[in-house]
């Protein structure tokens, strides 16, 4: 990226009275690769050697905070690939070496992604021991058609078994679903939906299916052998999400997310606001402060070439950018805009150094598709979450 003039000294988004500052940790590996993911997530039969990892990733903590001493960490997702793959000692060591590097709140949120299989949930006391205190688990589906269609290696009931082990063991758990997906129907996902809602205590997370390039799911589609809800369906899908989440007391906090009000995952909540996070591990994105600056980071994909990098350089980043001004602005709107509770109009003046554009603002508000409030924000309705991205792209413009 080309900074040359345009970047100047932006009041960054993290400013000190809002201390939010969150560690990402990724764990590359799956025991199979699903065929709709295009998360960086890799399949090794002969295992992984987890004390080498550990050795990189207190490396590449410890680099990083270098950088940025001084921080109090207020949440911590591994996130994947599958790190419930993990044992629950290279969590503990992971944790550990946050913890010498960084003050660590007392009410840190620490999650943990996991496959909700049986070998998995074995060893969630371990993680509970080693200090997480929330899982999300991907239960995908709670059919077993739709679950082997998914490529995944769990079926229902082990799911749900696993659902309940969390249940007993952390103080917050989550699970995702995925729905629009080949031939649901609108009765079958209700019902579905309404299973899950039971199953749930705090959270959720509803993703549509989303055919992602180069995935064999993208080959089958393509050749017509994948046949996915159309948009009118998957608006009718996205409707009854809504509204029967919305009925059961798990309100939409972001546009895929549902939680009671006060649970919602405060780590992607760092994401959304646009607050501090440190990326940690292959492929993991960062966004530091440094000197009044955002800085973009991004570390190495490929999880033998990143632990290659750290052991020779201390750390794995291939990419450290200082953002100009507008990208922070922008990051701000397309970031915020995800959120029910949208974005300080103010803030985003602050960071922009000038307003957003209020013409545009006046066209999508006479369309019902954004809305300003008394206490200066801008937020979408939910007329304009189902063309989020036509929203933003407006406005970004
Ligand atoms: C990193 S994965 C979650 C953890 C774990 N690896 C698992 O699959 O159980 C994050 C989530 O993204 C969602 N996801 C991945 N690919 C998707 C796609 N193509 N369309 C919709 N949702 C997807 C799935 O719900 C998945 O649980
Ligand atoms: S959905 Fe989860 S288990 Fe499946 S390949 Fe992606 S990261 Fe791995």
């Amino acid at each position: 990226m080309a900074l040359g003039d345009r970047h100047v000294e932006c009041p960054h988004a993290n400013a000190r009275r809002d201390p939010a500052f969150g560690v990402y940790v990724h764990w590359p590996f799956c025991r199979s690769k699903c065929p709709y993911c295009d998360f960086n997530s890799h399949v090794r039969h002969g295992g992984t050697d987890q004390g080498r990892f550990v050795r990189a990733f207190t490396a590449e903590i410890a680099a990083t905070a270098s950088r940025i001493p001084g921080r109090t960490v207020s949440t911590i997702f591994f996130g994947g690939g599958t790190p419930s793959l993990m044992e629950p000692a290279t969590v503990a060591a992971i944790l550990d070496a946050v913890a010498n590097n960084w003050r660590v709140a007392d009410d840190v949120e620490v999650t943990l992604e996991a496959n909700p299989t049986s070998v998995e949930a074995e060893r969630f006391a371990g993680y509970r021991a080693a200090g997480v205190n929330r899982v999300s688990l991907g239960v995908q589906a709670l059919d077993d058609a739709a679950l082997s269609a998914l490529g995944r290696t769990h079926t229902a009931r082990e799911a749900l078994d696993a659902v309940a082990i969390a249940r007993r063991i952390f103080e917050r758990y989550s699970f995702d679903l995925i729905y629009a997906r080949p031939g649901q129907t609108q009765a079958a996902w209700r019902a579905e939906l309404a299973s899950a809602i039971s199953e749930a205590a705090e959270h959720l997370s509803l993703y549509q299916l989303t055919i992602e390039p180069e995935t064999p799911f993208a080959a089958l589609h393509a050749s017509g052998k994948l046949a996915i809800p159309d948009a009118d369906q998957a608006r009718i899908l996205y409707d009854v999400t809504q509204e029967v989440c919305a009925a059961a007391g798990l309100p939409a906090y972001e546009i895929s997310n549902h939680a009671r009000p006060g649970a919602e995952c405060r780590h992607n909540l760092v994401y959304w606001r646009c607050h501090e996070y440190a990326g940690i591990g292959p492929g993991a994105h960062g966004r530091l402060e440094i000197e009044g600056t955002r800085r973009a980071t991004a570390t190495e994909k490929q999880p033998e070439a990143w632990l290659g990098l750290v052991e020779s350089h201390g750390h794995g980043l291939v990419t450290d950018e200082l953002l100009s001004r507008v990208e922070v602005a922008d990051e701000y709107l397309l970031m915020g805009l995800r959120l029910t509770e949208g974005i300080d109009l103010n803030r985003f003046e602050t960071l922009a150094g000038g307003p957003l554009a209020t013409e545009q603002i006046a066209h999508l508000a006479r369309h019902g598709l954004i809305e300003t409030t008394a206490g200066g924000r801008l937020r979408v309705t939910p007329a304009g979450f189902p063309v989020l991205d036509a929203v933003v792209g407006d406005l970004a413009a």
